[in-house]
């Protein structure tokens, strides 16, 4: 009896193992043929998509870890052999009317030093269908900078047309004409291309186009104002307010604006497309510097020759007018309205401070990190929108820091000058002081009752001899 009941149990414990295992295995087949639907709809879709491509294939797109696997063709030149600091892409076409890409060119290395080209390549991406064009001036370029082809400081470069995605019967989304459609999505992947080409030569890319003009030194300028923004997670620095123009990324988020332009392609055109990424990336203010360093020359538009006289009034060519304004910690007791902080008036970021109607004996101070030799001084405080909320009264000293002090507090105070309609500028005042200031002193001399912005101040250091 003891014996049967063991047995009986034994066969009951099998059974029901085997019905375990049957179906665990059957959970496991269920897992595969779901695996292989799985691929095989992988397959097929990608298949599919990929019949739109030309030889170009989207899975090896997909796959790709970073950069797109593309073969470029060289025109000319050959990239730098290491890496640099900043990349300046550019991409041209045919131009119906004049082309302005030789002086662009011209531009760029005439406004900048020996020691400034050695840190950046210029790559210019010639997207025209027609191939002899592209020779042509892939050649003009040889022959008019044979020694900034030959330092590795240019070079040109052509993506072949079979990369490209379809660029007829495209959404024609915002109702524009087809003809529009397929210039601004092509133009979108020319980008693309090139950033993607562009993307590991250097630790800062430069968007900008192939008609402009540039500031003097714009290098050591965008490399002062990088200084300003260290600390800050910023997406894109603008320096222009037009177009595609003068837009600065990290190149490690290049690869990943090239496949977000590739992506998106045909829905709008490139200068929508990059604000678009710069919010995705949680930058949701934009960032433009007071002076732009890029200034557009064309009269007419690559798009068929139309007319496109776009200029941007904050451009500055002369380097001597854009102000360094030395890094310094800002400390006012006049309160502030909102986030327009202290900070706006000073920072070469467009914005100003905006402050609650200062009471006499106020005051704004900047304390600067280190003593510099001040020569100028300029501030404008009002604005155009808000023409009362200027400094009715006040004056400017120069200081020195107090040692001894725990704190370090400005001191000796030297006024060097007063207000005049709420604006104020001096020059030559480098013998003001015995020693180099460390402090610029904002003094309020009588209440008033209009609140106070203060738009910009702006600071130059004596150059060294
Ligand atoms: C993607 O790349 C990996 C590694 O190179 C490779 O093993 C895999 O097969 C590729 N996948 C496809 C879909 O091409
Ligand atoms: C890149 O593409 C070429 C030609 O299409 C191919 O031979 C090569 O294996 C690809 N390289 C990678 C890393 O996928
Ligand atoms: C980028 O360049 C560095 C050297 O300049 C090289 O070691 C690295 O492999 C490159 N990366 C890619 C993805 O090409
Ligand atoms: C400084 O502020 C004044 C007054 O608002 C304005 O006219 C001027 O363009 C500003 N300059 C800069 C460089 O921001
Ligand atoms: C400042 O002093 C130096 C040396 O004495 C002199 O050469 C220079 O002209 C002075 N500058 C001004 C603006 O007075």
């Amino acid at each position: 009896m003891r014996c049967s009941l063991k047995r009986s149990l034994a066969t009951a414990i099998s059974l029901f193992l085997f019905l375990l295992i049957m179906n665990l295995a059957s959970w496991h087949h269920e897992d595969l043929v779901m695996n292989d639907v799985r691929k095989w709809a992988k397959t097929v879709g990608l298949h599919n998509i990929a019949t739109h491509w030309t030889v170009y294939s989207l899975r090896k797109f997909i796959n790709a870890t970073n950069t797109l696997n593309i073969s470029y063709d060289y025109l000319a030149g050959l990239p730098p052999l290491q890496k640099k600091f900043l990349t300046l892409g550019l991409c041209s076409i045919q131009r119906m009317r004049q082309n302005y890409l030789l002086d662009t060119l011209t531009s760029i290395f005439e406004q900048s030093s020996e020691e400034e080209l050695k840190e950046m390549v210029v790559v210019v991406h010639l997207t025209d269908t027609d191939h002899k064009w592209n020779s042509q001036m892939a050649l003009e370029i040889a022959r008019r900078f044979p020694d900034q082809l030959h330092q590795r400081n240019v070079v040109v470069i052509h993506t072949p047309l079979e990369y490209y995605p379809p660029l007829e019967g495209l959404k024609r989304n915002f109702n524009d004409p087809e003809e529009r459609v397929r210039f601004r999505s092509k133009q979108n992947v020319d980008y693309a291309y090139l950033m993607n080409f562009a993307s590991n030569l250097s630790t800062y890319y430069l968007m900008i186009e192939d008609d402009v003009r540039c500031t003097k030194h714009f290098l050591t300028v965008i490399k002062r104002n990088l200084a300003s923004q260290e600390g800050t997670s910023w997406v894109t620095l603008e320096f222009s307010k037009l177009g595609y123009i003068a837009k600065l990324y990290h190149s490690t988020d290049i690869p990943r604006l090239a496949r977000f332009l590739m992506l998106f392609y045909q829905e709008m055109p490139c200068d929508w497309l990059f604000v678009h990424f710069r919010l995705l990336l949680t930058q949701k203010e934009e960032i433009r510097f007071r002076q732009s360093l890029f200034q557009h020359v064309g009269h007419y538009s690559s798009f068929q020759g139309t007319l496109n006289k776009l200029k941007d009034e904050d451009f500055e060519e002369d380097f001597s007018k854009i102000p360094d304004n030395p890094p310094a910690d800002i400390i006012t007791d006049i309160g502030t309205f909102q986030d327009y902080t202290p900070s706006k008036a000073y920072s070469s970021v467009i914005g100003y401070f905006w402050g609650k109607a200062p009471s006499a004996g106020n005051s704004f101070t900047l304390l600067f990190r280190q003593a510099a030799p001040i020569f100028r001084i300029q501030i404008y405080t009002g604005s155009q929108e808000y023409p009362d909320c200027y400094l009715h009264e006040g004056l400017v000293a120069l200081g020195t820091y107090k040692s001894h002090t725990s704190r370090p507090r400005c001191a000796n105070y030297i006024p060097i000058g007063h207000f005049a309609k709420g604006n104020f500028d001096k020059q030559n005042l480098e013998n003001s002081t015995t020693f180099d200031p460390n402090c610029v002193h904002i003094l309020v001399t009588n209440t008033q009752s209009d609140s106070l912005i203060i738009s910009n101040i702006s600071i130059w250091i004596k150059p060294k001899a």
